[in-house]
């Protein structure tokens, strides 16, 4: 299967993409997650996507798309993937139907994670992740066994440097301004399947499983 994962900062891509991504064997590219890598390491592409990540805004659409290209290319994608966070922009949207139709494949779901804004702020201002893993905890709502430790591995957890309150309007205005129109594009493919994802999270999950069945 080849997977899209929409939705507003905090609805919930990344804390259902690992499950999806166990039960199809898909691999789970997550720009955001590729990003703040190059970041963390400093290299050329971190040095460039910086600034706009840490305001809240997107990195340039020829940055991403080079991200996206190389890696569906690897063997281990064929088999299938989940794009976590990619596309974006319409622009984006187009160049990835191009590398795919080079490939002979297509998108077969989009998963459209709705949910309010409202609901956004708690859950990203108390988001901790464990970077090596991609594991993500939530203080309230999926609290780690010791606080500020990674369940599996017991070691420490971070917060993102973007989860603040203020950091987090500038993603939602990118959201609705730049990624909404997105969705449009796949709505008349008639590729999007809809969650509720303010839901528990095995309800979306459930939800998930029934739109790929
Ligand atoms: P990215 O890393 O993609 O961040 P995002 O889109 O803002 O999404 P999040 O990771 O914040 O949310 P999520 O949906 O994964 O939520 P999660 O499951 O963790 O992008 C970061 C930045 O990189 C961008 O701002 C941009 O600068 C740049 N970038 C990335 N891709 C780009 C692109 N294609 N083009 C240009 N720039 C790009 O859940 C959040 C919290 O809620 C967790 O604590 C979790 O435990 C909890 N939670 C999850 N589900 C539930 C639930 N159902 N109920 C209760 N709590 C829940
Ligand atoms: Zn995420």
């Amino acid at each position: 299967k080849r997977l899209i994962l929409i939705g507003p900062p905090g609805s919930g891509k990344g804390t259902q993409s690992p499950i999806i991504k166990d039960e199809y064997c898909l691999c789970h590219l997550a720009t955001g997650d590729m990003l703040r890598a190059a970041v963390a390491a400093k290299t050329p592409l971190g040095i460039k996507a910086k600034e706009a990540m840490d305001k809240g805004g997107l990195v340039s659409d020829d940055l991403v798309v080079g991200i996206i290209d190389e890696a569906i290319k690897k063997p281990s994608c064929q088999k299938g993937f989940i794009l976590d966070g990619f596309p974006r922009t319409v622009v984006q949207a187009e160049k990835l139907d191009e590398m795919l139709a080079k490939q002979g494949t297509k998108i077969d779901k989009v998963l459209n994670f709705a949910i309010d804004d409202a609901i956004l702020e708690e859950r990203i201002t108390g988001r901790w992740i464990h970077p090596p893993s991609g594991r993500t905890y939530h203080t309230k709502f999926a609290p780690p066994k010791v606080p500020g430790t990674d369940d599996v591995s017991g070691e420490p957890l971070i917060q993102r440097k973007d989860d603040t309150a203020e950091v987090l309007k500038s993603r939602l205005d990118s959201f609705h301004r730049q990624t909404e129109p997105v969705i449009d594009y796949y709505k008349k493919k008639d590729l999007v399947a809809q969650l509720h994802a303010e839901k528990p999270p095995k309800e979306v999950t459930a939800e998930v499983q029934k739109a790929l069945s």
